[in-house]
């Protein structure tokens, strides 16, 4: 499927690895030129050129934390942005007890306040030049309390329902704003709750592993590059008519009739 969007400029917030380099790649591949962002430099630099040399796509590696304000303005300069994808890495688990007052901004900090800031950045360009794609990784926590992720759920879901109206007046614009929520996928951030999870237990991390594979119905985590071809769809010429939605993708986990 054409996907529409070649030649469109598109920038992946938290994109040197996991989903986020998933999306670059699904939009790279799609004609899109690609803004990587990462904190760790040589990293970054490395995914950079693995994009561009599979996709042919041209891909600018902006190193630094998304959190800050002099690096999003650094992400956003590089063109005018027609894709934006949002996202950071998620809070540290914890329990609830645990989270200081600190921490608690820090995680509002990154999984609110920094989306919306790149929105309130980009949203009248994409306005004025009829055409707009934001889309937002949140995470499955938004739709159900998952035990030490409250504040990702938290904030999360402040986010969701801050851009929920915000995506109601930008659509007629051709501006769409969604979320991708992932389930268990199978990412750096996978194998590090899996090695705390088995620390904490006394069990192998093959063994949690296989348990968490095993735990949903699809009995396996998603694959980065499923994240990436939904993300590439919601940002596709296609999707106009799709705005303010919550895609969850979990193979099924959450229950819910509706
Ligand atoms: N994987 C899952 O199963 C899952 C499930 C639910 C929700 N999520 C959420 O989805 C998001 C992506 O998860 P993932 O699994 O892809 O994580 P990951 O494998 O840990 O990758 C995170 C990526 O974001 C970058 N990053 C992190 N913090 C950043 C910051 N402040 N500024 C710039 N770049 C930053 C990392 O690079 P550097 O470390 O070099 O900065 C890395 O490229 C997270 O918010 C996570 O909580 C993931």
């Amino acid at each position: 499927m054409d996907l529409g969007i070649a030649g469109r400029h598109a920038v992946v917030c938290a994109s040197s690895r996991g989903l986020g380099r998933a999306c670059a790649e699904a939009l790279a591949r799609a004609g899109c030129s690609v803004v990587v962002n990462g904190r760790d430099g040589d990293v970054l630099e490395t995914t950079a050129a693995a994009i561009r040399s599979d996709t042919g796509a041209t891909v600018t590696a902006i190193a630094g934390d998304v959190t800050e304000p002099a690096v999003r303005e650094r992400l956003l300069k590089v063109a005018d942005v027609d894709i934006l994808v949002t996202n950071a890495g998620g809070p540290p688990l914890a329990d609830f007890r645990d989270l200081s007052a600190e921490a608690i901004r820090a995680g509002v900090e990154a999984q609110m306040v920094t989306p919306i800031a790149l929105v309130q950045a980009v949203a009248d360009g994409m306005v004025g030049r009829g055409f707009g794609r934001i889309v937002n990784i949140t995470s499955a926590s938004v739709l159900t309390g998952i035990e030490k992720l409250d504040l990702s759920s938290g904030a999360r879901a402040g986010l969701t329902a801050f851009l929920s109206g915000v995506a109601r007046q930008l659509v007629s614009a051709d501006v769409t704003i969604n979320n991708l929520l992932p389930g268990n996928f199978d990412t750096d951030r996978q194998d590090s709750i899996i090695e705390k999870a088995a620390s904490a237990s006394g069990r192998t991390i093959e063994d949690v592993r296989k348990a968490r594979e095993k735990a949903g119905p699809a009995k396996r985590f998603g694959r980065p590059e499923e994240f990436g071809a939904a993300c590439a769809f919601l940002a596709s010429a296609h999707a106009g008519f799709i705005t303010g939605q919550n895609l969850l993708m979990d193979g099924g986990a959450f229950t819910a009739n509706f």
